[in-house]
């Protein structure tokens, strides 16, 4: 049965999306069968990224109310091998109770080598949905301070929710804009008032989110799209390091 990790934060705008498209593409690239599951109702941008907007007729609202089989929610991505989307549905109000998730979910897994949640913005009720069914979280920050203490608040909220496997991802690094900041003396401490385990750290990368926008595939030697391929690699239990932070 596929792993199934939910993709997270507090705040909105740090990159769960993101985060959610580059990973799933990254473990696609090493060969996976990979389902991402847009938990942002309402909101919902995973279509967009990853092309299959056209053609989008049902969603997860439609297979959890008895309208259509799981599968004809389910699209593959073009462009993205082994990559398929399950949408979120186009109405906030119509945001999954989490004990649906909890049935749903582990019924697709199997299908699947990962499945990956990404999660709405804030800790309502959209959130709880997209962890409802999760073993374990990518909880993503920037490296601004607001955005480290949402972490740690998101952190003890998952612990709440039975979700004891948990990782942070520092997005959207830029070494010289970290040191100007001057915030943290050093990523160590920045990692300690989160108090989550890091497993990778993302660069600002404008390339990569250009192609998102546009559908494309990650320009696969930017600095954005090696990085999600370090993080895929760390989520398998490889041991690969991070990429040298003063170069970012
Ligand atoms: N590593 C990155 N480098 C450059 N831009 C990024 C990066 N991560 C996210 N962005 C940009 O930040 C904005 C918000 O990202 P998004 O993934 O939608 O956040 P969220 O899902 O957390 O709301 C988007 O415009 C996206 O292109
Ligand atoms: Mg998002």
């Amino acid at each position: 049965m596929g792993a199934i990790t939910v993709i997270t934060s507090g705040k909105g705008g740090v990159g769960k999306s993101t985060t959610s498209v580059g990973l799933a593409c990254a473990l696609a690239q090493r060969g996976r069968r990979v389902l991402l599951i847009d938990g942002d109702a309402g909101l919902r941008s995973l279509d967009r990224m990853l092309g299959v907007e056209a053609e989008l007729v049902y969603d997860i609202s439609d297979v959890t109310a008895g309208r259509c089989e799981p599968v004809r929610a389910i699209y593959p991505c073009p462009g993205f091998p082994g990559l398929f989307l399950m949408p979120a549905p186009g109405r906030d109000e119509d945001t999954i109770p989490p004990d649906v998730m909890r049935r749903l979910v582990p019924l697709l897994a199997p299908y699947y080598d990962h499945v990956l949640i990404d999660s709405p913005a804030g800790v309502g009720m959209g959130f709880l949905s997209a962890a409802a069914a999760a073993q374990r979280a990518l909880v993503v920050s920037n490296p601004d301070p607001v955005c480290v203490r949402d972490s740690s608040t998101v952190r003890r909220l998952l612990e709440e929710q039975g979700i004891r496997e948990q990782r942070l991802v520092i997005n959207r690094f830029q070494y010289s804009r970290f040191k100007k900041l001057g915030c943290f003396e050093d990523l160590d401490a920045m990692i300690d008032e989160s108090g989550i385990r890091l497993i990778a750290v993302i660069p600002e990368d404008v390339q990569l989110a250009a192609a998102f926008a546009k559908a494309h595939p990650a320009p696969g030697r930017s600095s954005g799209a090696m990085a999600y391929a370090r993080l895929a690699a760390r989520l398998e239990g490889e041991r690969v390091p991070l990429a040298p932070l003063r170069r970012l």
